[in-house]
């Protein structure tokens, strides 16, 4: 076995054990610089390709989209993204760790990044700024929800459209108190309630990684 075959199974053991843990969790929502950070990094690499790709897809952004990323992580939507829009791409992205090292990685590239918490973005964007929005992975740790939910709605244009990306069965482990946000149901009802059309599209597979609900959230002129 490779040592890159080895280190992927042990991560991934390590995770296994883990994962229920607040501190993996934490990990998990915005890797630190210790060995977990490093594991929750490795795994989100490896884990995260199909959801991302698939999201990008069938988010449908043209030429002229202006398209936010909430949440980047390592960049892999990033890189679809910047092959289907030719303006210039805002990334929310909170964690420090991961900024840096996007900001190295997309220095020549048409792509801004924020330090924000994307539940307050007044100070940047107006209303109604942007075509597409994407968050892979990343509402489970919003909190209140409501909150992320209501900013989205502001920033996003009339039509415009959101997806958010969702391994509800993946995280059903993870520490509650991080991951509050675990049922597909209530994270609906939560965007309806902000005003937007909401729509689900579930993707199946026997490899929990693989498995995933898209949902879709578009701002309507006559609201929900
Ligand atoms: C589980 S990672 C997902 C990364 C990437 N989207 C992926 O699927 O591989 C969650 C990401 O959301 C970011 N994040 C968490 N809370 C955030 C917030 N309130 N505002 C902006 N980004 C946030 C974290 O720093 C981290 O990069």
């Amino acid at each position: 076995m490779s040592f890159n075959k080895l280190k992927f199974y042990f991560y991934l053991f390590v995770y296994s054990r883990l994962k229920h843990t607040k501190l993996m969790t934490q990990n998990m929502k915005s890797p630190n610089n210790g060995f977990l950070g490093e594991i929750a990094k490795y795994l989100m690499v490896n884990f995260n390709k199909i959801i991302i790709n698939d999201s990008v897809k069938k988010l449908n952004i043209k030429k002229n989209d202006k398209v936010i990323e909430i949440g980047s992580g390592n960049g892999q939507a990033i890189d679809e993204m910047l092959k289907l829009t030719k303006q210039n791409i805002t990334s929310i992205e909170v964690s420090e760790k991961f900024r840096t090292e996007l900001i190295k990685k997309f220095h020549n590239k048409d792509v801004t990044f924020f330090s924000n918490d994307a539940k307050d973005l007044n100070g940047i964007f107006k209303n109604n700024t942007f075509n597409k929005l994407l968050a892979v992975n990343v509402v489970y740790f919003l909190t209140p929800l409501n909150v992320y939910a209501n900013e989205f709605y502001r920033i996003l244009k009339m039509d415009g459209e959101g997806l958010l990306a969702c391994k509800f069965d993946g995280i059903k482990k993870f520490d509650n108190s991080t991951a509050p946000n675990r049922d597909l149901k209530d994270v609906v009802k939560v965007f309806q309630n902000a005003g937007f059309k909401v729509n689900i599209e579930f993707v199946d597979s026997n490899n929990e990684q693989e498995k995933y609900h898209l949902i879709f959230i578009r701002k309507l002129k006559n609201g929900k």
